[in-house]
């Protein structure tokens, strides 16, 4: 990294590969730095095991009302192409549809199936509160950014809670500020531009309206739980290490008090209602120190961003802030809710770069949550609550839960380990399968790691699971279990260190070196029951399009028939338990936009896998939300037009407006969240108004 990047990182990168600006921006570059995990934890396995849990349904409540603020735009209508393999895709029942045929990366616009349209719900800037500031493409405040929907929105949940009224949350997982300010405006305002980023991170909630089920939400300017969660927000920390000398400065001696939440990526909902979300790549907001645990989590020892500049915590070498980087990198909950309620940073789940938080509820009524640190190499953890979740409890009596219980790691033991050659190529047994173990890092409020109190463990866990022996894994990002049957989906989004000099060479749960299009976890926790120590896995997927890779594979489904899928990153489930997936980079490696593809689990059509949609250029496919019963899918439509610059934008989503159309709009993109639904309406008719039946204005794409 070049030393302009202290001021102005990525002005002047106009060469449309977004893969350069998503490292720098998304993790730090990550990919082109040192491997974090140099430890030499070995691959010996051993366990046996299978089965299943289940997830309880989501119990909320309440309604919403308010004057609405609409910012739709209108798209689709236009027939996409369809995919090769043709066929009536899942035609018949609730969101059917034919799959479209994957789209070339610089196309610029939200692709949907034959018969679908879609408009977005809320866009980065738009105005919150009664009181928010407009949006201005050009001129930008703290304020406006504090009181409007967040930059690069990734985890979503749309919460129905009856038919006309709704609940948006979202994370904003980080910026893109060579899209979101102009060059000499950035130049001349440097510190406010850095404030402003620092505002438009965090967490969103936003209440939703709609004429009636089927139909496109709008969210509600100046709704009651509207509020937005910052970079600068007051946090409590609970659990085990809060309080620790590890997690205090001098800002806050007690050790219970940190400011903001970072680079929230994916996340999940709690059975009680609350929401939780995993902070990522906080290692790159902050300047280190260079020592090796700084080391083993990232932490540069030059700025990337910046922020030290504007708030001396970022600095870890400055006196009194060296714990300061301690006190992000948690799981996250809040409670959308209850606006007046303090969020919480629930150290009991460790501490990495978290991506997901998805729960499952034990046979004795435990809550088990699993979770991802996404990293080359890194872990995948479980952490098992001490008290029991009482679904008939008030929600207050639920929202303890997560401060005490037990972490555990994975080790994934391959059946036919000694077959693995890096190629991909299947074993003799026919799968890429075995058992696995959660080995405990903590157990009954104590450290199960030799030399290692409790709150090291937890703030440095990373590193007591290292010790144990955890398996190194392909990037582990989302982590859900389906609903339905209670078997947990790992997406290893790609890992193409995997087998090169000094790394981990493959194995089976790992099977390729050089892994570019990553793969899908199926896991059995055995006896059923979610928290179990020993489980059973497979390989679903091995991702890549079929007709350049010949490692992909479906679950033995026909590979000619399947849409090409790379990068699987974020995991939902429908009604009926089939798997959508969301893809972070295949524009980098098989050429496409990214996309939602829906996967058949069960029966003859187990492993087929059929793309849904694509997002516009540049863009990343976030936070899924299928509502098959309702006939309508969300996603977050993360970092459109990474890549271009405000000055040279590589996208125009979601206005498609050109340069100048209007005084205080941008031209560029605004990462937006994006609602898809039927062009019939609910009573079988075309509507009349372009929402329900009409094919809305075919999106200008500005090029
Ligand atoms: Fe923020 Fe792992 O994606
Ligand atoms: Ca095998
Ligand atoms: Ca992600
Ligand atoms: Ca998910």
């Amino acid at each position: 990294m070049h030393k302009s990047l202290k001021l102005l990182p990525m002005f002047g990168h106009t060469n449309g590969n977004r893969s350069a600006a998503t490292c720098h921006y998304k993790c730090g570059n990550a990919c082109l730095g040192e491997t974090c995990n140099t430890s030499d934890n070995s691959y010996f396995r051993e366990i046996a095991g299978a089965a299943l849990s289940r997830r309880a349904a989501l119990g909320l409540g309440g309604a919403a009302a308010g004057a609405v603020v609409v910012g739709h735009v209108v798209g689709g209508g236009a027939t996409p192409a369809v995919a090769d393999f043709g066929g009536n895709g899942s035609a018949g029942g609730k969101l059917a549809f034919t799959p479209i045929a994957p789209v070339e990366r610089t196309v610029d616009t939200v692709t949907v199936p034959k018969g679908y349209q879609w408009d977005t719900v809320i866009r980065w800037g738009d105005p919150m509160f009664k009181d928010s500031p407009t949006f201005d493409g050009f001129v930008k405040t703290v304020e406006q950014a504090e009181k409007s929907f967040g930059y690069n929105n990734d985890y979503l949940n749309i919460i129905a809670e009856d038919d006309t009224h709704g609940l948006l949350v979202c994370n904003h997982e980080y910026t893109n500020e060579e899209i979101m300010f102009p060059e000499d405006w950035f130049k001349a305002n440097a510190a406010e531009a850095r404030k402003i980023a620092i505002a438009s991170h965090g967490f969103a909630v936003v209440e939703l309206v709609r004429a009636g089920a089927g139909k496109p939400w709008s969210y509600v300017k100046g709704g009651k739980r509207n509020r937005r969660f910052t970079g600068t927000t007051e946090f409590k920390v609970d659990g085990p290490a809060a309080g620790s000398k590890l997690l205090k400065t001098v800002a806050d001696p007690s050790g219970h008090k940190v400011l903001g939440t970072l680079n929230n990526c994916a996340g999940g909902t709690t059975p009680w209602g609350t929401v939780l979300s995993g902070e990522e790549n906080f290692n790159q907001y902050f300047v280190g120190t260079g020592s090796s645990v700084e080391k083993r989590y990232g932490i540069p020892t030059t700025s990337e961003r910046g922020w030290e500049t504007v708030d001396p915590r970022f600095d870890l070498n400055n006196e009194g802030y060296a714990n300061e980087v301690n006190r992000f990198g948690w799981m996250v909950e809040i409670d959308p809710q209850d606006p007046t309620s303090t969020p919480v940073k629930h150290t009991a789940m460790g501490r990495f770069k978290h991506e997901a938080g998805n729960i499952s509820v034990a046979k004795d009524g435990r809550i088990v949550v699993y979770m991802g640190d996404d990293e080359r190499f890194d872990y995948v953890y479980k952490f098992i609550s001490k008290g029991k979740y009482n679904p008939r409890a008030a929600r207050q009596a639920n929202k303890n839960l997560l401060t005490e219980g037990d972490l555990y790691v994975a080790k994934f033991t391959g059946d036919t380990e000694a077959e693995i050659d890096g190629s991909g190529k299947l074993p003799s047994d026919g799968a890429f399968d075995g058992t696995g173990t959660w080995i405990p890092l903590t157990q009954n409020g104590k450290s199960m790691v030799a030399g290692m109190s409790i709150e090291e463990v937890l703030v440095w866990t990373r590193i007591a699971a290292d010790r144990v022996g955890a398996t190194k894994m392909d990037r582990p990002e989302d982590i859900e279990p389906n609903p339905v049957t209670g078997k947990i989906y790992m997406a290893m989004t790609n890992n193409t260190q995997r087998g090169t000099e000094g790394k981990a060479p493959a194995d089976e749960a790992n099977p390729r070196n050089k892994n570019k299009d990553g793969h899908i976890l199926e896991v059995t926790e055995t006896g059923d029951d979610a928290a179990a120590l020993t489980f059973g896995w497979n390989i679903l997927i091995v991702a890549g399009d079929p007709s350049k890779t010949s490692s992909a594979y479906f679950a033995g489904y026909p590979a000619d028939k399947v849409s090409p899928i790379s990068c699987p990153d974020n995991v939902a489930f429908d009604s009926k338990g089939n798997l959508w997936v969301s893809t972070d980079g295949q524009p980098g490696t098989i050429g496409y936009c990214d996309a939602l593809h829906k996967v058949t689990l069960v029966g003859a059509e187990r492993g087929r896998v059929e793309q849904f949609l694509a997002v516009p250029a540049g863009a990343e496919t976030c936070g899924p939300v299928i509502h098959d019963l309702d006939n309508m899918v969300f996603v977050a439509v993360q970092h459109p037009g990474e890549g271009g610059t405000f000055a040279e934008p590589i996208s125009y989503f979601p206005d498609f407006k050109k340069a100048g159309a209007r005084a205080g709009e941008m031209a560029g993109p605004r990462p937006s969240v994006v609602q898809v639904y039927s062009l019939i309406g609910k009573d079988g008719k075309p509507g009349k108004d372009g929402k329900d039946g009409k094919p809305g204005a075919l999106p200008n794409t500005g090029r």
